[in-house]
């Protein structure tokens, strides 16, 4: 059964193409893995994948581009024939197509940084986040710190609150805020192919996170 992970926040810059490309590259390690890019025209997971063609061998990884919520049903469909694992990477402030795929995925990811400024902004999306359990009332939404600086008090005191004001879940895996990340997306890479050992614990810790919870759901 192909399971699907969006990754998904109405703000822009907290991260969705760096979880959805490395989440995407590691996966694909293992099963046949499809990468979405519905953030057109900026793009940024299809240029990481054009990047990506050039830097490492052809591997389990399909890449796919899709203007709206129609589309995005059709190639999922598509995709879903031959894929292990479909990695949604979401627009910023399209409730249409983020409540499409909140439905469409087993398990949707919201990334967010410990700043007031992003918990704030994240309240819009809780909204279309109720509207789509409307429609289907096991969706399953949790959050994904990034750019988590676990040393200072304010961090650890904000996410506390967001936890509480948003109402959903967490993941145990944090990201923290490290160059790995901006530099390994420029290259096509994942962080488990540069040589940061810090991002790359990281990273395989949030792949073995998400698997362990798409597999108690695939149950
Ligand atoms: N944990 C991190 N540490 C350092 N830099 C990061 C981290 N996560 C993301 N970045 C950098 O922050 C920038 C924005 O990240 P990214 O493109 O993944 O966010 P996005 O939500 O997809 O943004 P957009 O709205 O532009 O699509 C990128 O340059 C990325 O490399
Ligand atoms: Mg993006």
């Amino acid at each position: 059964m192909t399971q699907i992970v969006g990754i998904i926040q109405v703000k822009g810059g907290v991260g969705r193409s760096t979880i959805a490309t490395n989440l995407a590259a590691v996966f694909s390690l293992k099963k046949p893995t499809a990468l979405i890019d519905c953030d057109l025209p900026q793009g940024t997971s299809a240029s990481w994948y054009a990047v990506r063609k050039s830097e490492v061998p052809p591997t389990n990884l399909t890449l796919a581009t899709v203007r709206d919520y129609r589309e995005l049903i059709t190639r999922v469909r598509e995709l879903s024939h031959e894929h292990r694992y479909i990695i949604i990477d979401a627009p910023p402030r399209i409730a249409e197509m983020t409540r499409a795929i909140t439905i469409m995925s087993s398990l949707s990811l919201v990334p967010l940084g410990a700043s007031a400024a992003e918990i704030w902004s994240t309240a819009d999306l809780v909204q279309t986040i109720d509207e789509a359990r409307r429609l289907r009332p096991d969706i399953d939404v949790r959050i994904v710190w990034n750019r988590f600086r676990s040393y200072t008090r304010e961090a650890v005191d904000l996410s506390e609150a967001a936890r509480k004001e948003l109402g959903l879940k967490e993941l145990a895996t944090r990201l923290g805020y490290r160059v790995a990340y901006s530099e390994a997306l420029a290259r096509g890479l994942s962080v488990d192919e540069w040589l940061d050992k810090a991002a790359h614990a990281e990273i395989l810790a949030l792949a073995a996170e998400v698997k362990g919870i798409l597999k108690e759901k695939g149950k």
